[in-house]
C-alpha cells in the first residue's frame, strides 16, 4: 500500500459488531488475561491502543515492530539505556535536538557509557567509531540546522562492524523518509510534532527489527514511559492525516525558504531543498521531499525578538509540526541547554531563528515574514 493509503489504513481495529469505522478507545488498564494471548497492561506498552499506533508506523517505516511512547526523550532514552551497557561507546552527530544532547551530557558517564560528537558527515563519523562503539544516533535532517547526513553510507560501514544505527526521523517523518528501507536498525520520533501534527499531544514512537524493539520494550516496562489510551487514539486518527499534512508544509517550506534566499535582511538560508545546501543532493537522493522545516539568520544588527513580535500570522512557539506555522528561536527554547560555547561553534547564532511551516497559504507565510521583517528593519 501507498504511504496515504497506509496513514488512513494501517492498524486501524473496528470495533466488534458496532460499525463503527474507527477503532474503539480502550481506556481500562485492567484488562481480562485468561483468555488472552499476552498479559496486557498500560505499562506494558501493548494495550489496543498502543498496538493500533505501532502498527501503523511500522506500515510507514517498513518496520517489524514498534513502540509508542509517552514522549520522544522517552523514546530516545529507551533506546540509549535499553541497549548500551557499561563499557559501550556511542557516536553522536552534533547539532542534536538539545534535549538529547543534554541527556547524552548528563546521563550516559554516569552509566559508564562514553560518547563522541562528530560533524555530521560519514568520513568523521567513521573515524570516530572504536572497537567499543557500539550505536550511532544521528538527527537528519538535524535540529536546527538542516544538516543531512548519508544513512545508507552509514547504514553500510556500521553493518559491517556490527554497530546498531539509529536515527531521530522528526524532521522528515515516515512519509518523507524511511531510514530502516536504507538499512538502519531503528527509527525513533518525537509523535509531538508532525506525527501528532496539531500541536495538542505529547508523544514518542520508536521502530525496528522485532529483536531489538523486545528489548527497548523490556527497559520501558521497568521504567515506564507509556502513553495513555486517550492519547494514543488521538494520536491515530492524526496519522490519517500524516500524508497529506507533510506535502502541504513541505511545499510549503520550499516556497518560504525560495523567498527569503538572497533577500537582503537574511544572510543565510537552511533547507535542504535549496540546491545551495551542502546535503541538497544527499538529501534529493534519500527523501522524497525536503520537509517542513528550515532556518535562517537575520542580518547581523537585527533584533531577532523584535522580529518575532512584529509577526502576526506566524506563531512564536516552542515545539514543531503542527498545523500552524511557528517560528521559534533556538537559543531561547530547542538549545538553551546546549552551552554557549557549544551553540557558538555549532553555527546556532542569536540571529538564527527556525520556522516550521503549517499548512495554511504559503503566499499568507510569506507575507508575514516580509512584513515583519521590513517592519523590524524600518524601527531600526
Ligand atoms: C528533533 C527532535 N527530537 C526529539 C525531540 C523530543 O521530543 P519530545 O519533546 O516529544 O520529548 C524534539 C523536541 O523538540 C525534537 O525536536
Amino acid at each position: 500500500m501507498k504511504k496515504s493509503t497506509q496513514s488512513v489504513r494501517a492498524g486501524s481495529r473496528r470495533a466488534n459488531n458496532m460499525g463503527g469505522l474507527n477503532t474503539p478507545l480502550l481506556s481500562s488498564s485492567a484488562i481480562e488475561y485468561l483468555d488472552d494471548s499476552e498479559v496486557r497492561y498500560p505499562r506494558y506498552f501493548n494495550t489496543l491502543n498502543h498496538d493500533v499506533v505501532a502498527e501503523k508506523m511500522n506500515a510507514l517505516e517498513s518496520a517489524e515492530a514498534g513502540l509508542v511512547t509517552s514522549s520522544g526523550m522517552a523514546a530516545i532514552s529507551a533506546i540509549l539505556f535499553g541497549l548500551l551497557e557499561s563499557g559501550d561507546h556511542i557516536v553522536l552527530t552534533e547539532g542534536l535536538y538539545g534535549g538529547t544532547h543534554a541527556l547524552v551530557v548528563t546521563g550516559l558517564e554516569r552509566h559508564g557509557i562514553s560518547y563522541s560528537f562528530v560533524a555530521p558527515e560519514t568520513g568523521c563519523i567513521e573515524t570516530a567509531t572504536v572497537p567499543e562503539t557500539r550505536m550511532i544516533f544521528l538527527e537528519s535532517p538535524s535540529n536546527p540546522l538542516l544538516s543531512v547526513v548519508d544513512l545508507a553510507f552509514v547504514a553500510k560501514f556500521a553493518g559491517s562492524r556490527r554497530i546498531i544505527t539509529a536515527i531521530d526521523n522528526t524532521f522528515a517523518t515516515p512519509i518523507l523518509q524511511n531510514p530502516l528501507v536504507l538499512g538502519f536498525d531503528l527509527v525513533m520520533h518525537s509523535g509531538t510534532k508532525y506525527l501528532g501534527g496539531h500541536s495538542d499531544l505529547c508523544c514518542g514512537t520508536v521502530n525496528g527489527s522485532t529483536k531489538l524493539i523486545s528489548k527497548i520494550r523490556n527497559h520501558l516496562v521497568n521504567h515506564g514511559g507509556c502513553l495513555n489510551a486517550q492519547d494514543c487514539h488521538l494520536l491515530e486518527r492524526s496519522l490519517k492525516t500524516l500524508e497529506i499534512r507533510v506535502g502541504r508544509q513541505s511545499n510549503n517550506a520550499m516556497i518560504v525558504a525560495q523567498s527569503l534566499d538572497h533577500n537582503e535582511n537574511i544572510k543565510r538560508v537552511y533547507y535542504p531543498g535549496l540546491e545551495s545546501h551542502p546535503g541538497h543532493d544527499i538529501a534529493a537522493r534519500q527523501m522524497e521531499g525536503f520537509g517542513g522545516m528550515l532556518s535562517f539568520e537575520l542580518q547581523d544588527g537585527i533584533n531577532p525578538v523584535s522580529f518575532l513580535r512584529n509577526l502576526g500570522l506566524v506563531n512564536c512557539a516552542v515545539s514543531l509540526g503542527g498545523v500552524e506555522t511557528t517560528i521559534c528561536q533556538p537559543i531561547a527554547t530547542s538549545h538553551q541547554k546546549v552551552s554557549a560555547q557549544e551553540r557558538r561553534r555549532l553555527g546556532i547564532t542569536a540571529n538564527l531563528l527556525r520556522l516550521s511551516t503549517g499548512i495554511e497559504d504559503a503566499g499568507d507565510i510569506v507575507t508575514d515574514l516580509l512584513q515583519a521583517l521590513a517592519r523590524t528593519v524600518h524601527e531600526g
